[in-house]
């Protein structure tokens, strides 16, 4: 595979500021911010969402012509800016912390640490994503897509899609609102 060259990515990347933010620090809630996002992570996200595996209308025209050496290049950009901090909600991070660190034992769902770190800083080799500092209206978003199977590229593992399910709305809101504070 072509190894990632940030600067040429950087040229390749101007299309995607408008609704990621030119250093990939979205500013609307319900974009991603992909700035520090694992490299390997993001060109795997890129090609499922070109390739159709990840269902993102609104870019695909943005994405399309793109070829995997452009992908690759825009990668590395966005993982080499410095993610920007986010906030929780005081009164949810009690309950947030317990489901990220603990999972929730009773409904069999795995410690969120486990595979996205306990920082939220994700394990990029197994292409876990970074979480932390995340708009929570895109990650609850997301965490209703897996439950719901409308984000089905987790793949044949169903990792998030069996967690996300089991998860009641209170304990989606919680976490997501603790993941944006880490
Ligand atoms: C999601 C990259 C252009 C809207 C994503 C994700 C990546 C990405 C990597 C997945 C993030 C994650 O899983 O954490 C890019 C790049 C672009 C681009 C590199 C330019 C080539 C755009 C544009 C728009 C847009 C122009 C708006 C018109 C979205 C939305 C999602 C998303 C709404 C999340 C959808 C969902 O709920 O699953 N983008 N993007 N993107 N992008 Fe873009
Ligand atoms: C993706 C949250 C536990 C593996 C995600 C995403 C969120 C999330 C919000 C989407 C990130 C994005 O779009 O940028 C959580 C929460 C967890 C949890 C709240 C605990 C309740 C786990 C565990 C594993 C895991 C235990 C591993 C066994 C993954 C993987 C992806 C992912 C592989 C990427 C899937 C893909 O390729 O699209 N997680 N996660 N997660 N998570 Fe988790």
């Amino acid at each position: 595979a072509h190894a990632g060259d940030a600067e040429a990515g950087k040229a390749k990347s101007a299309t995607c500021a408008a609704c990621h933010g030119a250093d990939g620090n979205s500013l609307a809630p319900t974009f991603p911010k992909i700035a520090g996002q694992g490299e390997r992570y993001l060109v795997k996200q890129m090609l499922d969402i070109r390739d159709g595996r990840r269902s993102v209308p609104e870019m695909v025209p943005f994405v399309s012509g793109l070829s995997d050496e452009d992908i690759a290049d825009i990668s590395a950009y966005f993982a080499a800016q410095a993610p920007s901090a986010g906030g929780a909600k005081e009164e949810l991070v009690a309950l947030g912390q317990r489901v990220y660190r603990g999972g929730i034992e009773e409904r069999g769902i795995p410690a969120c640490i486990a595979c996205h770190g306990p920082n939220g800083n994700g394990i990029e080799p197994a292409m876990f994503p970074r979480l932390a500092g995340q708009h929570a209206t895109y990650t609850v978003t997301q965490l209703n897509k897996f439950s719901m199977n409308e984000r089905q590229n987790d793949g044949d593992t169903r990792l998030m899609r069996d967690i996300a399910y089991r998860m009641h709305a209170t304990e989606i809101e919680a976490v997501a609102s603790y993941i944006e504070g880490l």
